[in-house]
């Protein structure tokens, strides 16, 4: 992890904004420099409003004074910054190392230009190194880790400070491992169909930009 890679990876893509569109914003330490250069920009004049992708991220953006929509009033979002926890060369993601998956997928399936932003330590051959986020209704936990077993996933219930981890939605979040994913696409829709699945951190076809900061290089990967 290179925080300096992280910096240049997020402004980078606040390069992309531009006065009168409404922006994702992402969640996480690599978001977290994206969402303080905007505040600066916003304080200089630019003109937007932000949609934020969890109640850490909502904080951040109140503090920094950045005009915030409710995404039940709006249609699209035009660009959302947000970072992951792998990606690979095709662009597919594992997010939700922070619990904040659901929000994230619900925001980038809303976005035009979904731009990920990460330091090189995130890009994979193939992913699984990193277990993937699964946020389940706590009552199906138990039923939904039985289920997840016969895929070949180990699951862990997420805790935090000696307690069961809540998300924003007050969901629980499995951690699974199923070793490295030879196909991330098909156990997407797999883990799509289980009851009580609420969402999962598998981001497939929905990144449109992947920005790396890469020593004191930025790499744009893209379709
Ligand atoms: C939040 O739930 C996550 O999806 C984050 O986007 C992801 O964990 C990356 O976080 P960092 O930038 O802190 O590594």
């Amino acid at each position: 992890m290179n925080e300096q890679e992280k910096i240049n990876a997020a402004l980078k893509a606040v390069s992309f904004i531009s006065s009168g569109q409404t922006i994702g914003l992402g969640t996480g330490s690599t978001a977290y420099f994206a969402i303080k250069e905007i505040g600066r920009m916003v304080r200089e004049g630019l003109q937007i409003r932000a949609i934020p992708t969890s109640e850490a991220t909502r904080q951040l953006a109140e503090e920094w004074k950045i005009p915030l929509a409710n995404i039940n009033d709006i249609e699209t979002i035009d660009i959302t910054i947000d970072g992951a926890d792998e990606f690979n060369k095709k662009l597919q993601l594992i997010k939700g190392g922070g619990g904040a998956l659901l929000r994230e997928k619900i925001v980038a399936s809303i976005t035009r230009k979904q731009v990920i932003i990460a330091d090189a330590s995130k890009q994979v051959e193939k992913l699984g190194a990193f277990k993937v986020p699964v946020e389940v209704v706590p009552f199906a936990a138990h039923a939904v880790a039985r289920k997840l077993n016969i895929l070949n996933g180990v699951a862990t219930l997420r805790v935090k400070n000696g307690s069961t981890y809540r998300t924003d939605q007050g969901n629980y979040i499995l951690d699974v491992s199923f070793g490295l994913i030879d196909d991330p696409a098909s156990l997407a829709k797999e883990l799509d169909h289980i009851t009580g699945v609420v969402e999962h951190g598998l981001f497939i076809d929905l990144a449109d930009y992947i920005i790396v900061g890469r020593g004191d290089q930025v790499e744009v990967i893209t379709t």
